[in-house]
């Protein structure tokens, strides 16, 4: 056994952590299109609270990790440059979970008793918050091909891209009026 197998099995690890946090803003995300009511967004809002407390750490371990990889078995090879720039597009399409809006979804939504005012409804069902979830859940899953395969960089980028476009038609496809968690007033955007 090397330190190259025990950090790649912390690399992997932390891409495993990493998805759960995807699956949780997944959920929470989908729970919070789904409501109307204080009691119910506020356990959706913790959830994506808890995902964002331990979210950033894997994608630090990921990243931490992989550059060890980089830096002592591989010469920098065009797959690991993509993985490296998705990882960055990773962490910025997550910054509407993550960041400053949630906390001002946290604290709008904890100051509500009852059911929800429609401003408040309409910002929590913003369709952005919807599209980063899935482009990157989409994105994540290209990058573990890249990482897997190894192909050159040409066909490296290409699979993160789909991926992450995969992702992000989902989301605008099941924003449709006639689709489950439809909600008419994203239409319009
Ligand atoms: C979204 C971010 C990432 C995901 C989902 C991811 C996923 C993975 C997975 C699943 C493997 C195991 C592949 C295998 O053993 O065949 C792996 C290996 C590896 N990753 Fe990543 N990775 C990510 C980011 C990075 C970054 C940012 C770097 C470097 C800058 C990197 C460098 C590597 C290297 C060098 C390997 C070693 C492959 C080997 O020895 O077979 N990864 N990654």
């Amino acid at each position: 056994m090397t330190v190259y197998n025990v950090v790649l099995f912390a690399h992997i690890t932390s891409v495993i952590i990493m998805f759960a946090g995807v699956t949780a803003d997944w959920l929470a995300v989908a729970g919070l299109r789904g409501t109307r009511d204080a009691g119910p967004a506020r356990a959706w809002i913790r959830t994506l609270e808890i995902s964002a407390a331990f979210g950033p750490w894997a994608r630090f371990a990921v990243l931490g990790a992989g550059l060890y990889l980089a830096v002592d078995a591989w010469s920098w090879p065009g797959w690991i440059i993509v993985g490296l720039i998705s990882w960055v597009a990773f962490v910025i399409l997550g910054e509407p979970l993550t960041g400053r809006e949630l906390r001002e979804m946290g604290a709008a939504v904890r100051a509500e008793p009852g059911t929800l005012p429609p401003a408040l409804i309409a910002r929590l069902q913003l369709p952005r918050l919807w599209q980063a979830v899935l482009a990157r859940a989409g994105l994540g899953i290209g990058v573990v091909f890249v990482m897997a395969v190894k192909p050159p960089a040409a066909v490296a980028g290409v699979a993160v891209v789909l991926g992450a476009l995969a992702g992000y038609s989902s989301a605008r496809l099941s924003s449709r009026p006639g689709r489950v968690g439809t909600h008419p007033r994203e239409e319009a955007r």
